[in-house]
């Protein structure tokens, strides 16, 4: 059944869990999502990004969702808009059915260049007036997603902040914090602690100072009855890493966000955990072994197949980590 994002987030919160959000653009993605999500009995968020619209259509993107919904009626489904740049944004979506939303004002409408407080607050307080009169909840940002040590928003693939940026715009502060909650009435805050989009976040293992959970721990202390999401949260498995370099792929050293700092931010008021990079270094890794090792083979089906169980182990790997399980 769809759901609004508020009812699983409160549900998550009232019993101690955090959901991973996963970006879907194809078939594929979806099925991997919603068979590990069958499997453990975990309720789903599926978030779709401008460019997901862009990649799928939004016809076809909304009824793939449905789709799912649909062959799987026992599972709570979020249908969530991811990253919306502006307050129309926001609107088309929920014209298309969307259940929840995301209004990211801590950039301009370009996506790029990072907003003055007062932009952000006003465009997201006016997503929530439109949205919350239909019954569609609004997820917001403070604070520019970035990596502390070297001011790079991680925006390879053209999402995030261009140009450095600094310090204190990349870690959301608990007075920032506090102050959007009550200015805008958000269901849900991102919050910027040192994570970044794609697979280039840290170039070692991260320690405290350049992975901020303890921010998350004072903005929840001040903020307890806040929703946190983390963005940028893909844990960039090396496994992954490992097999798509064997087979003739090129991925240079990096980290990701280690699955348990997330569940350590999940005791602290995370219930949204952002997961868009680890999906897609599981399906090119098995499709990169998967050519390799059947140099004959020519049907779309055979490779996509083994996406789709890479995936899924990746989906059941996070619904456990965060505490999913037997929650749907
Ligand atoms: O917001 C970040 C997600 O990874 C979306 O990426 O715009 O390439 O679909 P995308
Ligand atoms: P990753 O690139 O770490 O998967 O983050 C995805 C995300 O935050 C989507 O909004
Ligand atoms: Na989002
Ligand atoms: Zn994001």
């Amino acid at each position: 059944a769809l759901v609004s994002m508020r009812q699983l987030l409160d549900h998550a919160a009232e019993h101690s869990y955090g959901l991973p959000a996963f970006n879907v653009n194809n078939l594929e993605q979806m099925r991997a999502i919603m068979e590990a999500a069958d499997q453990v009995n975990a309720p789903v968020i599926v978030q779709a990004s401008a460019g997901a619209r862009k990649y799928a259509g939004a016809p076809f993107l909304r009824h793939l969702i449905l789709a799912a919904i649909e062959e799987f009626p026992h599972i709570p489904v979020v249908m969530h808009q991811d990253h919306g740049a502006s307050p129309d944004v926001c609107q088309r979506s929920i014209q298309l059915g969307f259940s929840s939303v995301m209004m990211d004002g801590s950039l301009l409408a370009d996506g790029k260049t990072p907003a003055s407080y007062e932009y952000n607050a006003e465009v997201t307080r006016k997503v929530v007036e439109f949205s919350h009169a239909c019954g569609v909840s609004v997820e917001g940002e403070i604070g520019v997603l970035g990596n502390l040590e070297t001011g790079e928003a991680g925006e390879e693939d053209g999402v995030g902040a261009v140009g450095k940026l600094s310090h204190d715009q990349m870690l959301t502060s608990v007075e920032d914090a506090a102050r959007f909650v009550k200015d805008t009435g958000v269901d849900a805050l991102a919050i910027a602690i040192g994570t970044s989009h794609g697979a280039y976040k840290f170039t070692r293992k991260p320690t405290g100072d350049v992975l901020r959970i303890d921010r998350i721990k004072e903005i929840h202390e001040h903020l307890p009855n806040t929703h946190l999401v983390m963005h940028g949260s893909s844990s960039v498995p090396q496994e992954w890493l490992a097999i798509i370099n064997e087979f003739g792929g090129n991925i240079g050293e990096t980290y990701g966000v280690p699955v348990e700092e997330i569940v350590e931010g999940i005791k602290h008021g995370v219930r949204k955990v952002n997961i868009d990079t680890d999906l897609r270094l599981a399906s090119t890794g098995a499709i990169r072994q998967f050519m390799a090792e059947n140099p004959a083979e020519f049907d779309p089906r055979k490779y996509l197949a083994k996406t789709v169980t890479a995936m899924k182990q990746v989906c059941i790997d996070r619904y456990l980590a965060f505490g999913c399980e037997g929650q749907a």
